[in-house]
């Protein structure tokens, strides 16, 4: 399984499917446990993540680091990974500026994205931001009042969405959490699900216990 990833990181390292290659420095993947019931799904790579090629190593990633330690998990115990593979940014000024991908280079990665799931299997994946969100859940889905709740998913039993971390960073203030309380929360339920849901999996038998429904 982690070999079919390999093999999948390999070829996506030379991609020149969508217009995000000409400056891209690295193809960022993905990494953590290719084995974890849990994927996170962010954005794409900003400027950090396109000069190491890793996912969530800027300044978002702290913060998503922090909410995953908040509930004692590190970046090991799940596999994060990005809609887009390629950092997106607008250079028309000659800076950088980090923007969000274009239809036509979401719907590109997703030949990356697409096996990249599918190869891990996880029972849970939590998008993480709006773009990931209106990728994998619904193309006109509302981050903020649909935010931690349950969707149904063609790559896991589950999908749920969560805020940005850099959307939290841009909201935070002396009084104002930015909405960091509920990224916690929200990594919470998933985690949480996914391992009920892992159990339920490799339990001996079937319990006859009323099913609650994940779709509510
Ligand atoms: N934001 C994302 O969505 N993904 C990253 O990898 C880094 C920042
Ligand atoms: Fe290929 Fe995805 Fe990078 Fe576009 S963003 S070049 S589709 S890897």
């Amino acid at each position: 399984m982690s070999e079919q990833l390999r093999e999948l990181a390999q070829a996506a390292s030379t991609c020149q499917a969508c217009a995000l290659a000409e400056r891209r420095r690295n193809v960022v993947f993905g990494e953590g446990n290719p084995s974890s019931p849990l994927v996170l799904v962010g954005e794409g790579p900003g400027d950090t993540e396109d000069a190491t090629g890793r996912p969530f190593v800027g300044r978002a990633g702290q913060l998503l680091d922090k909410a995953l330690a908040d509930n004692g998990l590190s970046r090991q115990d799940v596999y994060i990974c990005n809609t887009v593979k390629c950092r997106a940014a607008d250079w028309s000024t000659g800076k950088p500026q980090n923007r969000a991908p274009l239809p036509e280079e979401v719907t590109a990665c997703r030949q990356w994205l697409v096996p990249q799931l599918a190869a891990i299997g996880p029972k849970v994946i939590l998008c993480i931001g709006a773009p990931s969100a209106k990728n994998l859940i619904r193309k006109d889905f509302k981050i903020t009042a649909e935010r931690g709740k349950y969707f149904p998913s063609e790559f896991a039993k589950t999908a749920i969405a969560t805020l940005h971390p850099a959307y939290i960073l841009r909201n935070q203030s002396a009084s104002n959490d930015g909405g960091y309380g509920l990224l916690v929360a929200d990594i919470a339920k998933a985690w949480d699900t996914a391992q009920r849901l892992l159990a339920k999996a490799s339990g001996p038998t079937e319990r006859a216990e009323p099913q609650t429904t994940l779709f509510e």
